[in-house]
């Protein structure tokens, strides 16, 4: 989704912006601006397109100035142009703002403005703020934005820049992330910490109303009603190196190849002493909801397995999207687990409203530090990730799953269903998956050499039964969102109530076999399509006969709830290079967004 940079410094902010939206690209986007002041006016640049055209502009025709804001839009209202790329500026150009987020009530607000003789230019809700500012605006900034935030509804992060007053920047937030950097060239907003990491790890979180007031020398923060607002100032831990492609070809498959390493970090920070989640007393509850979107619901159905099975307590997984408006029956006896790699999904975020405003207990899975669902969750545990830049996860859904399993041992234990024998196997396991991880990546050739014959497919079936079902799903939407297969995932069992239909001469089903005792019924489904002309990817822990119908990847030999971690490395390499072989901008999947903070 958008995505938002501002310097206010001692040197030209245009190149800083530049870089810093090449680092915002990740998010998704169909155009980008920048405005500077340039020592007179707001001297702005605006392309649809990739970052390249825009960067191209400004080379060809410089702009320059020590303060400005840029933005990368993924158009919501109004086509992906040149006009309805932000930054905007009222009609004057004496305000210039970048948005990210929706202005729900921006029909109300545009027509209000126009029956004061306004005129619009773009199609955007987001140009209402930069008029609605404008017009408030009598000589005090902060006042204005005091005054344009209390008519907006809906949600935004917001930067904002006034001629009158053109050595500050101002930034406030409602449902929408933004970090404030300090550093010592100048001072950034930002939509997330890969954007300014370059320059400072040294950054503030901006809570939902809070105003932050940029120069090139200082930060401070307000709140609505003017009184300032104390905040410290947090480290960034990651490294600079993570948010860089280091040599690989792109960033997913850089981060699929960095996942032993991240499981082992994952694993010893779960571990390291002390209660997994303080003060949360699972026996308190009869019933756990999971919910999330996209791979983190996926995810969630993983753990629906494991922790049912280990802990003997109903568990429901419910999309966000479904959640929040069912009317969901979750009371104070209901723990619901949010699962989140950016922490700023917002049907994720107004499900954990949802449970909480209902007495849920709220426990978080979430990848990004200081995010909104990080905070507002009632207990968060992080995935030891660092910045996830491919749009289709991968490590941080691996992370995700390595803290399921942690979690279910625990619960299990304190609900009396495991003894610690039991915990120290379960354990022993976990911590064998990171090597066992290693040896599936160093066989890569072979998952690579398989998919470079697949891209001629229109459609490819996954199936599975138990957690080998949960895994299908997510091996389906990797591949469908990367390489524009379409694509199912089917319990094995359903195949011939339905599906079994679609089979015909040469379709391509990958199987998923790494629970023992189900091979026998999935080798059935196996011989059902083959019967049908399917070909087969038999993706397991057992052997099979090979044949010009029958491939096989074997995978090493592991406790079958913990599976998924294996089973998935194979389904991530083959969607990457199927989407790799057909040459794909893999990072940027067309239509999608990393972090969909938009309902
Ligand atoms: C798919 C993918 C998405 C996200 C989903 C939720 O590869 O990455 O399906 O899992 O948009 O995002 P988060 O985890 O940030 O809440």
């Amino acid at each position: 989704m958008c995505g938002i940079i501002g310097f206010a410094g001692r040197e030209n902010a245009v190149p800083i912006i530049v870089e810093g939206l090449k680092r915002l690209e990740y998010r998704g986007y169909d155009s980008a601006g920048i405005a500077v002041y340039d020592g007179a006016k707001f001297a702005v640049t605006k392309k649809k397109g990739r970052l390249a055209e825009l960067a191209n502009e400004v080379d060809t025709n410089p702009i320059s100035g020590n303060t400005g804001i840029g933005h990368t839009r993924w158009a919501t209202h109004g086509e992906p142009s040149d006009i309805n790329s932000h930054p905007h500026l009222g009609s004057g150009s004496r305000i210039a703002i970048v948005h990210n987020g929706i202005i729900e009530n921006y029909k109300q607000l545009k027509e209000w403005l126009e029956g004061k003789g306004i005129k619009f230019v773009s199609q955007t809700d987001s140009e209402v703020i930069a008029q609605l500012a404008e017009h408030y605006y009598d000589g005090d900034l902060i006042d204005t934005v005091v005054k344009v935030t209390a008519a907006l509804e809906g949600s935004y992060a917001l930067g904002i820049m006034c001629l009158d007053e053109p050595n500050i920047m101002v930034a406030t937030k409602k449902d929408n992330p933004l970090i404030v950097g300090i550093s010592s060239k100048g001072n950034f907003i930002a939509s997330d910490v890969p954007a300014i990491l370059s320059h400072t790890n040294q950054v503030y979180y901006l809570d939902d109303k809070e105003i932050a007031i940029l120069t090139n020398e200082e930060v401070k923060f307000l709140n609505m009603d003017k009184e300032h607002v104390e905040k410290s100032v947090e480290t960034i831990s990651w490294s600079l190196d993570s948010a860089e492609k280091g040599g690989y070809a792109h960033f997913m498959l850089k981060e699929i190849m960095e996942q032993p390493k991240v499981l082992r970090e994952t694993i010893q920070a779960a571990l390291a002493g002390g209660d997994l989640i303080e003060g949360l007393d699972i026996s308190a509850f009869n019933k756990i909801v999971i919910t999330a979107c996209g791979s983190a619901y996926n995810a969630g159905v993983v753990g629906k397995y494991v922790i049912e099975r280990l802990c003997r307590v109903s568990v429901e997984v419910e999309l966000a999207s479904e959640f929040r408006y069912k009317d969901p029956i979750v009371d104070d006896k209901t723990l619901v687990i949010l699962i989140s790699q950016s922490g700023e999904t917002a049907d994720t975020i107004a499900a954990m409203r949802e449970a909480k405003a209902r007495g849920a207990s709220t426990l978080a899975i979430v990848n990004v530090v200081g995010s909104t669902i990080a905070k507002e969750a009632d207990h968060t545990i992080y995935t030891s990730a660092g910045p996830e830049i491919a749009v289709a996860t991968t490590k941080v859904f691996s992370a995700q799953l390595i803290l399921l399993y942690i979690l279910a041992v625990d619960f299990a234990v304190k609900l009396g269903k495991l003894d610690i024998e039991g915990k120290e196997r379960l354990l022993a396991e976990i911590g064998a998956l990171p090597d066992k991880v290693n040896e599936i990546l160093e066989s890569i050739d072979d998952i690579q050499k398989y998919a470079s014959q697949c891209i001629g497919y229109k459609s490819i079936f996954f199936i599975g039964r138990n957690v080998d079902y949960a895994i299908a799903l997510e091996g389906s939407l990797k591949l469908k969102e990367i390489s524009y297969i379409h694509s199912e995932a089917y319990a094995g069992g359903e195949l011939k109530h339905g599906p079994i239909a679609l089979i015909e001469d040469n379709t391509l089903v990958v199987a998923i076999s790494c629970c023992p005792g189900l091979k026998p019924k999935i080798f059935s489904n196996v011989e059902q399509v083959i019967s049908r002309g399917a070909k087969v990817l038999f993706v397991g822990t057992d052997s099979v006969d090979e044949d010009d119908k029958l491939s096989l990847i074997k995978l090493p030999m592991v406790e079958e709830l913990f599976s998924p971690s294996l089973s998935v490395i194979v389904l991530q390499l083959f969607s990457y290079y199927v989407a790799a072989n057909k040459g794909l901008d893999i990072d940027k999947p067309r239509n999608l967004a990393k972090s969909v903070t938009v309902e």
